[in-house]
């Protein structure tokens, strides 16, 4: 593994990881270690803990457009969500802003202060407050897992085992009424830029160059300085594959070759869910395809995504590319 020369001294996002899991990343197989399956996104379940990092540093940071300042220290505690931009937004709950220590993370560090998420989360906004509480009770039971043994999701659950009942409903609320922003851009290409893998997502590499896409999204931080300063503005860029996005509109329109239903039949008709059914437009595709995939596998197994699963298991993983391309380049 090469220095980080060349890399922003931020990596935030990548020290999340260290504050909160040093302990656990000792020894681990990533997550595409040999043994997966063929048709095995392995891009969508980022995982080289060995990552080299830069050191934390004091020093105040900025992103556009905004008169805040927050330290690297500050940026990597799993107990603090940095707020850019408070008048985007209403007033965070403690949970969201600041978690309950020991155990319960603020989920604002990882979801942002305005859940926006990234690929290697899960956006928040304007999802249904019932669906949101669903989930977490989901992750407290072990219902909701993911096909690979190791990554970021792991604190996402021991949040969830400590959690109470008022706090989750506090942060279902607050997420649920925020807009969701429309933060991908999908781009079909046969190439994407050099990447490497940060940890648990991928980075542009600083050296330039560009290398075959081959059947894979690679989404990447528009910023990778703003992104890891958390900022809810932060912008992704998603390449697909070429003929994604018309392909993925057939399929979610129920038109496509192997006979799914229509997702408007449950998503309704704009995709932006309702009732307990999540949105889908707007959406993280690196985050949607692993949530098809998980849900094919039977990895994620909740009451509720056992309605999915019969239209999981139609979809190849290259169909669930052409959908997740299709759906992000819906407004959220
Ligand atoms: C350490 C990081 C971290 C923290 C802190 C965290 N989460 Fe998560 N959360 C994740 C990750 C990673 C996922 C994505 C899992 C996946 O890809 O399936 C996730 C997924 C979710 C989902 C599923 C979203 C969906 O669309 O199905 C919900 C709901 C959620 N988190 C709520 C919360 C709440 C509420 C809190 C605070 C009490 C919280 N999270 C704190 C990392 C975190
Ligand atoms: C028969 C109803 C139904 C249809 C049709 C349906 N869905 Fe779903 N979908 C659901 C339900 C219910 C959930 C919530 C699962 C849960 O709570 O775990 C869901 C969840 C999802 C999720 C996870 C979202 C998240 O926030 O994690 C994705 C992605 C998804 N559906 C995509 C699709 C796509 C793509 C289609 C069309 C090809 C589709 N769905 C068609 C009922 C449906």
């Amino acid at each position: 593994m090469r220095a980080t020369k060349g890399l922003p001294a931020t990596l935030t996002i990548l020290g999340l990881a260290l504050a909160g899991m040093a302990g656990a990343l000792i020894d681990r197989e990533p997550a595409n270690a040999a043994g997966q399956r063929d048709d095995f996104p392995a891009w969508a379940y980022l995982w080289a803990p060995d990552f080299p990092l830069p050191p934390a540093d004091d020093l105040p940071r900025h992103v556009p457009d905004s008169s805040a300042s927050f330290t690297i220290r500050q940026e990597q505690d799993l107990f603090f969500s940095p707020d850019w931009h408070p008048a985007d937004h209403p007033p965070m709950p403690e949970v969201v802003a600041h978690g309950v220590p020991p155990g319960v993370r603020a989920c604002g560090a990882c979801h942002r202060a305005e859940g926006t998420g990234g690929p290697e989360s899960a956006s928040l906004a304007g999802l249904p407050a019932e669906y949101i509480v669903q989930q977490v009770a989901d992750f407290k039971s072990g219902l909701r897992k993911f096909s690979v043994p190791e990554g970021t999701f792991k604190l996402m659950i021991e949040t969830a085992r400590a959690v109470s009942d008022d706090d989750v409903r506090a942060a279902a609320n607050y997420f649920s009424a925020l807009e969701p922003k429309p933060i991908i851009k999908v781009v079909e290409s046969d190439a994407a830029p050099r990447t490497e893998i940060a940890r648990f997502f991928f980075i542009v590499d600083p050296r330039g160059g560009s290398e075959p896409l081959g059947r894979r999204i690679v989404e990447v931080p528009a910023d990778l300085e703003q992104f890891e300063l958390r900022d809810s503005r932060s912008q992704f860029i998603a390449y697909v594959p070429k003929g994604s996005v018309a392909r993925g509109e057939a399929l979610v329109k129920g038109d496509g070759e192997n006979g799914v239903t229509p997702c408007r039949a449950c998503h309704a008709p704009d995709l932006k869910g309702g009732g307990p059914i999540p949105r889908i437009a707007g959406r993280s595709p690196s985050y949607v395809v692993r949530q098809l995939y998980d849900m094919k596998s039977g990895a994620r197994a909740g009451a509720a995504s056992a309605i999915m699963r019969p239209i999981a298991e139609k979809l190849s993983t290259d169909d669930m590319i052409a959908v997740a391309s299709y759906l992000a380049t819906l407004e959220p």
